[in-house]
């Protein structure tokens, strides 16, 4: 059998892992490389090559087939990320969603199998689950996140026809409204949109949520997803910087309503054309908003799970709750109020509250967290190494990165409570680094975390490093930056 390669530029590792799912999945135990992909000798199961992630299609004897993955993603020279329902809303630190369909093979997930997610994000896991057959169920702590993951695979589980239908009825409706006015009330949510809408612009927001909730019922969240991704572009809110400023840019030309009816069309397209494909699914797993280091408290976590995968967050992570506030308050997920508690909580957050970094050094030299000697240790050598000439943020970070590398302990020991004896659990993972005192100290987290995660049971199977330069001819300063794959086990 002669398997060929996408026409997109490849990343070294992506190459590497595709050879691993060929051995996974279809049990091959002979490849060689030839112009354009690679031949297959001995192999035992020839119907799985269709489900492939880094091949365009494969020629065998009753001649050249697509592979789901290539009649998904649909494009010729980029590899598409936004397919089926992944673009619906931007989400800072978003999977690629190629590296979770090659590790669900890699991990010969079957069809009907559960796998988890416990920092589920936008639910990039969850939808890659659906487009293989599985049962893919996460967790995360910011209710936006959950939003979007559940809208997504309620778009997967609709048929494309039906959400179309929707869109007409709105676009009518939007058509035959003569007055965009309303009041906006002065309760803590509306006073906060106040300060970051134009009035005008807030009203026409206000109705256009109350149409969608009207004309879509329980498929509203799927509208107003679609609707929440152009909030930051039509407020008094920098669209270009993470953190929250006022913006100097004039608001954008197109009206609101023009702009929303455009990406909801090009998002039911996308729908349409992964239904085309996979069919509509008739089931889908779940995103749950809940703690992951609080597992066993939820009942829905009784019955194991076969694999878990994830991107978890990174010691001093993105701001991810003060970033998306205007679609939290919008959307009624979050009180104004409540933005920065909820950002301390998240794994990774660089709020340090009151007396909590005197605390923390105290664990710290105490390793109050049971951490294991290597990893106690390197906080410290960073505590260590603070100069006076370090500044606030500086002198923070040996404080949080104790505080991660516990939050990740106790993560890990939640997981195991969820998973299947011997099930794996692959985690992608990017470096770090900081300079304390004037010199730099690189943070090697994939390896601080195989080594926490073997602290509480879990056996470190691999590291595997993901080569992410070469790629449209980026230097290796301008991509992604080194990640690397863990894959632990369960024991
Ligand atoms: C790197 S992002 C995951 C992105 C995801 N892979 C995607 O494709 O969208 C990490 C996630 O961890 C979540 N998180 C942080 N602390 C958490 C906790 N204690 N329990 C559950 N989720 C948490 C954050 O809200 C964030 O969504």
């Amino acid at each position: 059998m002669r398997l060929s390669w996408h026409t997109y530029q490849y990343y070294p590792y992506e190459r590497a892992l595709a050879l691993r799912e060929v051995t996974s999945l279809l049990k091959a135990t002979s490849t060689h490389a030839f112009d354009g992909g690679i031949e297959i000798n001995r192999y035992e199961d020839a119907d799985s090559a269709g489900q492939l992630t880094y091949f365009a299609g494969y020629v065998n004897g009753r001649g050249y087939t697509q592979t789901v993955q290539a009649r998904l993603e649909d494009s010729k020279k980029r590899q598409a990320t936004r397919y089926s329902v992944h673009g619906l809303h931007e989400y800072k630190g978003k999977f690629n969603p190629q590296i979770v369909r090659a590790i669900l093979n890699i991990f010969d997930v079957c069809p009907s199998q559960r796998v988890f997610d416990p920092f589920c994000g936008s639910g990039t896991t969850l939808v890659e689950c659906v487009h293989r057959g599985a049962l893919g169920y996460g967790t995360d702590l910011n209710p936006f996140a959950v939003y979007l993951a559940n809208a997504k695979l309620l778009a997967l589980t609709t048929p494309a026809a039906r959400l179309k239908s929707i869109l007409q009825t709105l676009a009518t409706r939007f058509r035959q409204t003569r007055r965009w006015t309303t009041t906006v009330k002065n309760d803590v949510r509306g006073t906060y949109l106040q300060s970051w809408f134009d009035p005008h612009i807030l009203q026409l927001i206000e109705i256009v949520a109350d149409k969608i909730k009207a004309a879509a019922g329980n498929l509203a969240p799927i509208f107003l997803s679609i609707a929440s991704n152009l909030l930051r572009d039509y407020s008094l809110q920098d669209p270009h910087d993470l953190r929250i400023r006022r913006r100097k840019s004039p608001l954008p030309e197109t009206p609101f309503i023009d702009t929303f009816l455009f990406a909801a069309a090009h998002f039911l397209e996308r729908v349409e054309s992964a239904q085309s494909v996979l069919g509509v699914k008739k089931r889908a797993g779940e995103a749950i908003l809940c703690d992951v280091t609080a597992l066993k408290q939820k009942k829905k976590f009784r019955q194991f799970f076969d694999a878990a995968l994830t991107s978890p967050p990174y010691a001093m992570a993105l701001p991810y709750i003060d970033t998306q506030r205007l679609s939290l308050v919008w959307l009624g997920l979050l009180t104004a109020d409540r933005i920065l508690g909820l950002e301390s909580e998240l794994i990774g957050s660089r709020e340090l509250r009151g007396s909590q970094r005197r605390d923390i050094i105290g664990h710290m030299h105490g390793n109050k967290a049971g951490l294991p000697k290597a990893q106690a240790a390197f906080c410290v050598t960073l505590q260590e190494a603070l100069t006076p000439a370090d500044g606030f943020r500086r002198k923070a970070v040996p404080t949080l990165l104790y505080r991660y590398f516990a939050s990740m302990q106790e993560s890990f020991q939640s997981i195991r409570t969820v998973m299947k004896p011997a099930a794996p659990f692959a985690l992608i993972i990017g470096h770090n680094h900081t300079v304390l005192g004037g010199v730099r100290y690189d943070i090697n987290t994939a390896a601080h975390l195989a080594s926490i995660a073997n602290n509480v049971g879990w056996k470190v199977d691999e590291l595997i490093e993901l080569q992410t330069y070469h790629r449209y001819g980026y230097h290796m300063n301008n991509s992604v930056g080194a990640e690397t794959l863990l894959i632990l086990r369960n024991q």
